[in-house]
């Protein structure tokens, strides 16, 4: 398992995603309710933060809630709720301290009022925070986003504010969710599964891929170095061949 010291912080990933996956099952191996695992899961998320703001990450954005988890049984939509407004305002204090500010990305008109006032609030007391910007993908989903951004580009074309010849790859960036911060240069997936379940489909078009198959409560500090020493290990190319790259990073 790594440690702080293997990383290189001169090269870590600014932007790193996190699909935070195997919470039901770490749950039931240990003969627990579902609910039991989400819970567990926050001290997965303090760890993570903590790591990824050690190793000089800048942002994080981890997927808490996909469009696609409404259709999960009522009982548990609403234990995920609680359990987000809950830890929100929990770890604000802590996230204050440690200069993590919060940021959002989702259909928010879907989520409850009580846990919307509880991020907004966190959004706010943590707005000056510099260390590092955690970002929460909460009732999000990719494609969710980019409807949402193609509506917006096509009422702006029939408005005659902009052309359909001027819709190019930056202005749909810039009308994404995430058009404030940078690309994930790393995405993670835990639990096992290897496949992106709608999350940043756009923006992950070149972020490097790991996937582990530890449960998402098992993640701690050294797990999270583990995906950060792999990320450091791989040549990312852009389309380039290996000796332009190399060619390139001699002469900087
Ligand atoms: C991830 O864990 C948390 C959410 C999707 C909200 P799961 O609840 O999907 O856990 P598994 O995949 O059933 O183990
Ligand atoms: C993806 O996990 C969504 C989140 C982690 C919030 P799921 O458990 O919902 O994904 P699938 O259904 O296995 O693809
Ligand atoms: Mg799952």
């Amino acid at each position: 398992m790594a440690t702080l010291e293997q990383i290189d912080k001169t090269r870590s990933p600014k932007s790193v995603a996190i699909i935070m996956d195997g919470n039901g099952r770490w749950a039931r191996q240990r003969g627990m309710d579902r609910s039991e695992g989400h819970k567990a899961g926050i001290d997965s998320l303090h760890d993570s933060i903590e790591a990824a703001k050690w190793a000089g990450v800048k942002y994080l954005t981890v997927y808490a809630f996909s469009t696609e988890n409404w259709n999960r049984p009522q009982k548990e939509v609403d234990t995920l709720m609680n359990l987000i407004a809950y830890a929100v305002e929990l770890e604000t204090p802590d996230m204050i301290r440690k200069g993590v500010r919060l940021g959002m990305i989702g259909d928010f008109s879907r989520v409850p009022k009580f846990a919307m006032d509880k991020l907004k609030w966190s959004i706010e007391q943590t707005k000056n925070c510099q260390d590092i910007t955690l970002i929460i993908a909460l009732s999000y989903s990719a494609r969710w986003e980019l409807v949402d951004t193609m509506q917006r580009l096509a009422r702006q074309c029939v408005e005659g504010t902009i052309k359909p010849e001027e819709i190019d790859q930056e202005m749909i960036s810039r009308n994404l969710t995430t058009s404030w911060y940078p690309d994930p240069d790393l995405l993670i997936r835990t639990g096992g599964e290897e496949r992106i379940s709608n999350f940043m489909l756009w923006q992950i078009s070149y972020s490097e891929l790991y996937f582990t198959p530890v449960l998402w409560p098992d993640f701690h500090h050294e797990q999270f170095y583990d995906a950060i020493v792999d990320y450091q290990s791989r040549e990312r190319r852009f389309g380039k061949t290996s000796a332009q790259v190399q060619a390139e990073a001699g002469t900087k």
